[in-house]
């Protein structure tokens, strides 16, 4: 019996199995608006065999853009080409969630194969970028960024219950607010690049106040009986990586209370300077102390795209769904790879039946025309 395969209850959704699909950025947006390329990679993805599909890092404001070209739900206009979107995930079978974003500190890029690098201040395409605290990231990303006034952080606050309240309405089931990677929520959250000196900084109360207020304030308008979830960054392999870890636990049973569903554990990245242990599932440790300390759900990513590791990981409850990223880019029906490569009874009804008719069809015989 697998558990990867076998079918994981949230809320009122099931999903198919336990294998998700990690926002991607895909950089392809013009003015925040989703076009036919968005719409062919996520029904691709959609009908690939992964129980959930979460859309890319989301603006909810257009300075949140981590570059130019990335998908925004800050006004209504963006609401229709994400629902077709969204319709041809479940069309595929999976479950369409979306990470709604604000990259904070970190907007204001160039895409990854144009340079990754901040765009030139005397760029016309070049914004001001927000923070909790006048700190830049430094690295590809130099400019430091403006402080937030306390007027900004309630706008940004409610720029994220506007754009959830527009991605219930494109047809979306699964929210995950993105509290990781260095953008702004995680950004308040780090001592690193929190040095604020009002309600917003200071103690571990202080910096987590931006996550906890926006995450109720979400909580309000996300339908209770739809999961709520959120992207953090539990740890940035530095020199204080047990009390990052201790810190983000509290913060995680706090936002439990608050109508947390699952968090999808990730890495901080709010310094450049990491010495990340990349290799396979190396963050799976971690999320299982999380899974067990704050019992909630959990997902996480990170390298678990071989069958056996990612099998073992559920198998062994260090999480209850993996989040499988990159290799789906090479081939949206992974799930039916790792079914065969896992043994999995009949891993063609992963298949779309166009598909899968013939990928079994003539199995073991010469190829017809
Ligand atoms: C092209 C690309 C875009 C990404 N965009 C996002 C994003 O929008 N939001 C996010 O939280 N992580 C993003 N990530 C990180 C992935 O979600 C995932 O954590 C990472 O690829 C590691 O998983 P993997 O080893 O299975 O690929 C991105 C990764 C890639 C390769």
């Amino acid at each position: 019996m697998s558990t990867l395969f076998s079918p994981f209850q949230l809320q009122s959704l099931t999903l198919r199995n336990r294998i998700a699909i990690p926002p991607m950025c895909q950089y392809q947006a013009v003015d925040g608006l989703s076009n036919d390329w968005h719409w062919a990679h996520y029904a691709a993805l959609g009908r690939g065999g992964a129980g959930l599909v979460i859309v890319e890092a989301t603006a909810v404001a257009a300075e949140g853009r981590i570059t130019p070209a990335c998908l925004g739900l800050w006004q209504d206009a963006q609401i229709d080409g994400l629902a077709r979107i969204a319709h041809a995930i479940k069309a595929g079978g999976a479950v369409p969630g979306i990470q709604l974003a604000h990259a904070g500190r970190k907007a204001n890029a160039n895409p990854p194969w144009l340079g990754d690098n901040q765009i030139a201040a005397e760029d016309p395409a070049a914004w001001t970028t927000l923070a909790p605290s006048a700190l830049a990231y430094g690295h590809h990303l130099p400019r430091i960024p403006q402080a937030v006034t306390r007027q900004q952080i309630s706008r940004i606050q409610a720029d994220f219950v506007a754009a959830a309240k527009r991605a219930l309405a494109a047809g979306f089931e699964w929210l995950e607010l993105h509290f990781a990677h260095g953008y702004l929520a995680q950004s308040f959250l780090s001592v690193h690049s929190n040095r604020r000196t009002d309600d917003y900084g200071g103690d571990l109360a202080g910096r987590a106040r931006f996550l906890l207020e926006t995450l109720s304030a979400v909580r309000q308008v996300w339908p209770s009986h739809l999961p709520l979830t959120v992207r953090l960054g539990v740890i940035e392999y530095d020199d204080r990586d047990e009390e990052t870890l201790q810190e983000s636990i509290q913060v995680l049973q706090q936002l439990r209370q608050l109508g947390l569903d699952l968090v999808s554990v990730s890495v901080g990245f709010t310094i450049a300077e990491t010495r990340i242990p990349w290799r396979p599932a190396f963050l799976a440790p971690v999320t299982a102390r999380v899974r067990r300390e704050t019992g909630l759900a959990v997902a996480s990513a990170w390298g678990i795209d071989a069958a056996e590791d990612a099998e073992r990981v559920v198998a062994e409850q260090q999480m209850d769904l993996v989040m499988i990223g990159r290799a789906h880019l090479a081939n949206p029906h992974y799930p039916y790879r790792l079914a065969q490569q896992l043994g999995i009874p009949e891993p063609e009804s992963l298949l779309p039946a166009p598909y899968a008719h013939w990928l079994t069809r003539y199995q073991g015989a010469a190829r017809q025309p």
